[in-house]
């Protein structure tokens, strides 16, 4: 069966891949501990659950239009002036089936074949599948050795007549990083001065942590007007921890907007009525949830670095938000692809490798799972790399024998 060049050439998603094996070994009773998670564990807003419940029991369940249903822009109007302090017209505003959808649906209606998209390393793993999917040219921009944030020095040195738009996600999955204020001003002013879109990825904007303020980007922002080729994306999954209702949104000018609406509609025609329905029950609803995630996550990242402080080896940089940090392993492995199964086959700990994020000889864990899948996850990788460690140990009731060097 032949399938085409561009589905050869798109990567599997690692972090789907490996829930699905984390979930076999777990069906087969082993005791897996899942590090690799990128969904909160807490329970999904009640408002979120009684809208949408309410939606369904009428029966009454059709297509919307394709930008959303207009008590969820107006939701997310709000949200946005609340948020960002910025006053956004229903026609800046087009809901999709999660904030990946969005990135799509953004990158399909500016991109031309072989435009090219600036991401700076560490990245989410779908940008550069994504933009490859629409024929443009993802240029990785690595960050010096040792650190995560991005130089706008070394953004500028690879912007060229290609360039259509440049990717910033802050705080940043994979490595936590909050991108400072002033980084995000010099590269809206930057994006504005050569026409370049600049896309933020703000997923993780309200999972920030030791007292950090939210950036908003139009606070920088000097084009107002139409022409505006500052494009905002965010979405329901993280901070509500509605990962399986696939809502988020892209704010962008009128014209964008208006043609990426007729892209979205010969797409998906329209996220579905119910999951939007939840969406506005979550974001008019109680937000005290929010906060009691990301203080959560705080503890957790607390006790995430300090067991990894404990490795010598380790080189750990603390993240300022999201629910995860990237340690580079390099002292003990380069590849991390061998990494991670190692530490899969060995400590039965599911990771996430590096190399997927742009970041080689490093892994990306999580710590939005429990204290104790932290700490005994965390235990058991030290176990498997430190040739000081005990010869055995148990996982679960099972004694593990180490083997290897
Ligand atoms: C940086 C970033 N953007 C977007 C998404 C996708 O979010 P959604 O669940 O809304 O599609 C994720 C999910 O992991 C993410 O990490």
């Amino acid at each position: 069966m032949s399938v085409s060049q561009l589905a050869k050439e798109v990567k599997e998603s690692p972090t789907l891949r490996l829930n699905e094996t984390a979930a076999r070994l777990r069906d087969k009773g082993e005791p897996v501990i899942h590090l690799g998670s990128g969904e909160p564990k807490s329970k999904v807003p009640l408002d979120a659950i009684l809208a949408c419940s309410a939606k369904l029991k009428t029966a009454d369940i059709r297509y919307t239009p394709t930008e959303g249903i207009p008590a969820l822009i107006k939701a997310i109007i709000r949200y946005t002036e609340e948020t960002y302090h910025k006053a956004v017209a229903p026609e800046n505003v087009c809901v999709h089936a999660g904030a990946k959808q969005a990135v799509y649906n953004i990158l399909m209606t500016i991109l031309n074949p072989q435009d090219e998209v600036i991401i700076p390393a560490p990245y989410w793993v779908s940008y550069p599948e994504i933009v490859k999917m629409l024929y443009g040219i993802p240029v990785i921009v690595q960050p010096e050795d040792g650190r995560f944030h991005p130089r706008i020095e070394d953004i500028k040195e690879v912007v060229g007549s290609y360039t259509k738009a440049i990717i910033l996600n802050s705080p940043n999955n994979p490595s936590g990083e909050v991108y400072t204020a002033e980084f995000i001003q010099e590269m809206i002013e930057f994006c504005e001065e050569k026409g370049i879109y600049l896309i933020m990825d703000d997923i993780y904007q309200k999972l920030i942590f030791d007292g950090r303020q939210l950036v908003s980007c139009y606070d920088y922002a000097k084009d107002d007007s139409d022409n505006s080729r500052l494009i905002i994306l965010n979405g329901i999954s993280k901070m509500y921890a509605m990962t399986g209702f696939r809502i988020g949104w892209s704010i962008a000018n009128k014209k964008i907007t208006r043609a990426l609406i007729n892209v979205a509609a010969q797409n998906t025609s329209c996220p579905s009525v119910v999951l939007q329905t939840a969406a506005v029950g979550a974001l008019e609803g109680i937000q005290s949830g929010v906060e009691s995630l990301r203080q959560t996550l705080e503890n957790n990242r607390n006790v995430m670095i300090k067991e990894l402080n404990a490795f010598t080896d380790i080189r750990t940089i603390t993240p300022g938000g999201t629910f995860y940090c990237l340690p580079d392993f390099r002292a003990y492995y380069n590849d991390s692809i061998a990494l991670c199964k190692f530490l899969l086959e060995k400590a039965l700990v599911v990771t996430v490798p590096g190399v997927e994020f742009g970041m080689e000889g490093h892994l990306r864990l999580s710590y939005c799972g429990s204290i104790k899948d932290i700490t005994e996850g965390v235990r058991r990788i030290k176990w498997a790399l430190d040739p000081e460690s005990p010869n055995e140990i148990y996982i679960g009731d099972r004694k593990m024998r180490r083997d290897w060097k």
